[in-house]
């Protein structure tokens, strides 16, 4: 039996399905929200032939005429020259404001094609199928869409929020482990800044018995699309409380960046990044010290990694203050005073940062 999470936007509220065999009754699905037109479908190529006969299939069925392309994997796929191939596609085949676009596959896929979603024709409506965690408990989430610049990641984009999203748990089997690990980190983020419960969920299990057990997979996912739900209900456009769906991902970003795009996966650099803003929230906050130790041994048992990298700070600091600037200076710290309560736009000191990350490394 799947769950259903409403992100609730007024006219642009969405179901949100959850659980296992979701992709088979996708056609059905659609046709229930209104979505009768025909489809493009944008795949990954990780997962095109794995999972797009079966979705095809189901539009088929239900009457849906349906045209496909893949799309190459990887981040740099998120490109002006991915957008111009669906774009041509959907015009090559007459697709209309009745039609619909459908992203099958990662972020990616799915921050790509909800751009050319908000962009066709001046916006069609699209579902978002998610077949990894990351994307099932936070991409395919809230409306955020868009694609990459040589200057930096999402640097063009649009809010444009889905009409559906189809959230099928046993696609996540079907991950390197390491996808799945990633994709965690996200849910122990949730944790933190709304429901420490999940994070007695989590201590729990290893991550076979997780990954094996679609129930729980389907209550991991239930609960942190909740929480996002019930933040973005509240800031859809992140004029303030949507950032603390950033918890650890200020020095994330930076990690990522310096270490070179590809090199961590972005559940690993936020890994990092959440025990830097928990030791930092024990500075300005009087985060419990506990409390931290707790969240390493976390990330430890879910495979995450916590011992902090080799980078230069100086070059961590300034990709830190660019990722600031270009939110227009405004955007401080998200920092906790307990798990399940934090706080955002928090200031912290240029030495108080130094000294955490100094304390942290050695
Ligand atoms: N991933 C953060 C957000 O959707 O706001």
């Amino acid at each position: 039996m799947a769950s259903i999470c409403t992100v609730d936007l007024g006219l642009r509220s969405y179901p949100i399905d959850i659980g296992a065999g979701l992709l088979s009754a996708i056609g059905p699905r659609c046709i229930d929200e209104g979505l009768t037109g025909r489809a493009l479908v944008v795949m990954d190529e990780g997962v095109s032939d794995v999972y797009g006969p079966t979705v095809r299939q189901s539009l088929d069925a239900a009457g849906i005429k349906v045209l496909d392309i893949v799309i190459p994997a990887g981040e740099q796929s998120k490109s002006h020259t991915q957008l111009i191939r669906i774009y041509d596609a959907a015009l090559e085949a007459g697709l209309e404001r009745s039609s619909f676009l459908l992203a099958l596959g990662g972020g990616v896929v799915g921050d790509l094609t909800g751009y050319a979603a908000a962009t066709y024709l001046r916006g069609v409506p699209f579902v978002q199928v998610p077949t990894t965690l990351l994307a099932m408990v936070d991409s395919a989430v809230g409306g955020k869409t868009g694609i990459n610049m040589p200057q930096g990641k999402n640097l063009i984009g649009a809010f444009h929020q889905p009409a559906l999203v189809i959230a099928d748990t046993p696609c996540l089997r079907s991950l390197p482990v390491r996808e799945f690990s990633a994709g965690l980190a996200e849910v122990v983020k949730y944790g933190m800044i709304a429901d420490p419960a999940l994070w007695d969920v989590l201590e729990q299990v290893s991550l076979e018995e997780l990954l094996a057990d679609d129930d729980l997979l389907e209550t991991i996912v239930l609960r942190s699309c909740e929480i996002k739900a019930d933040v973005v209900q509240r800031d859809e456009r992140e004029g303030g409380l949507r950032a603390i769906l950033n918890f650890g991902h200020t020095l994330g970003h930076a990690i990522e960046q310096v270490a070179g795009y590809g090199e961590w996966l972005h559940g690993e650099a936020i890994s990092i990044g959440m025990i830097y803003a928990a030791r930092l929230s024990e500075e300005v906050q009087g985060f419990p010290p506990a409390e931290t130790e707790r969240l390493i041994q976390l990330l430890d048992h879910l495979k995450l990694p916590t011992e902090f990298p080799d980078l230069s700070w100086d070059g961590l600091m300034k990709a830190m203050k660019l990722d600031k600037k270009r939110k227009a200076g405004a955007i401080g710290f998200v920092l906790a005073n307990h798990p399940g309560d934090v706080a955002f736009g928090c200031p912290v000191p240029d030495e108080v940062l130094a000294k955490v990350w100094e304390r942290t490394v050695s």
